[in-house]
């Protein structure tokens, strides 16, 4: 198997590090089967561009046409698991004491590799973009655990007879405070700032490696191809996430 080789001041700075920041991106489940963004849909989605569906202007044209196709998604995250990336970030997490990962990924897969691993307390997780599992009310914000995908038209909110909508965040909507502040506020404070997996394109995850770089962290991009990003990174490593991240870990850790 072709091994890659780490520089050694990069191995130094990751065993010495206290605080790392992963900010992660579609790449990062296209190993478990998942589609990226950029990617062209399959299937009966083929006409349609992610943008077109992922909007609040397209749940307010076509509302069962979006429910849909975050149905047909949900089912397809269902249906696979973490790659040896997401179990790899799960085993960085172990050996670094402050650790955060940053997400716009909305399959969980992420949590899933942690809670495989039974790692719990050190496995931060800021979803940037929501998660698709959830369902929320789009009109009163209340969350529901049971719903029928097999109806007619979408189903409605138990409190206020709302329209159901995933607890994702489209196109032209707000992130969630919360998680948004928290990861502005670890990437200002990490040494390390990896991106992984993702074009780099879309505002404000794309902001924060950036704003790590310039406040004087440590650089580190893991990408299939390069990005508007690469040029800034302090290393840049191409290819797949899941082959890369476990050589890394072997190679810094040896484990
Ligand atoms: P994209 O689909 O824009 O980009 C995926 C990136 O992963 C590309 O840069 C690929 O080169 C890279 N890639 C593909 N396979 C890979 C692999 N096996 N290992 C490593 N890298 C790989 O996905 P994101 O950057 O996540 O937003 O997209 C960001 C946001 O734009 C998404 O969260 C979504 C989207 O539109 C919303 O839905 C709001």
């Amino acid at each position: 198997m072709w091994t890659l080789t780490f520089p050694p001041e990069l191995i130094t700075l990751l065993l010495r590090t206290s605080n790392l920041v992963a900010l992660t991106g579609a790449g990062v489940s296209q190993e478990s089967g998942l589609r990226t963004f950029r990617d062209a849909q399959d299937g009966l989605w083929k006409q349609y561009k992610p943008e077109d569906l992922a909007s609040p202007q397209a749940f307010a044209r076509d509302p069962k046409l979006v429910w849909d196709w975050y149905a047909w998604r949900r089912e397809a995250v269902k249906a696979v698991r973490p790659n040896p990336g997401h179990y790899a970030l799960v085993e960085i997490a172990k050996r670094v004491p402050n650790f955060t990962l940053i997400t716009q990924n909305v399959d969980g897969l992420h949590q899933l590799a942690a809670q495989t691993l039974k790692v719990f307390e050190t496995f931060r997780v800021l979803e940037l973009h929501g998660n698709i599992q959830r369902v929320r009310c789009s009109e009163c914000y209340t969350f529901t655990e049971t719903w029928d995908d097999d109806t007619e038209s979408v189903p409605r909110c138990e409190v206020c007879g709302g329209l159901l909508r995933p607890d994702v965040v489209w196109f032209g909507e707000a992130l969630p405070r919360d998680q948004l502040e928290a990861a502005v506020e670890a990437a200002r404070s990490c040494e390390v700032f990896f991106s992984i997996g993702t074009s780099g394109v879309v505002q404000p995850a794309a902001s924060l490696a950036y704003a790590a770089r310039n406040r004087g962290a440590t650089l580190i991009e893991i990408n299939a191809e390069p990005t508007p990003l690469t040029l800034k990174a302090n290393y840049f490593f191409q290819g797949k996430s899941g082959e890369i991240l476990p050589e890394l870990v072997e190679a810094v850790w040896g484990a």
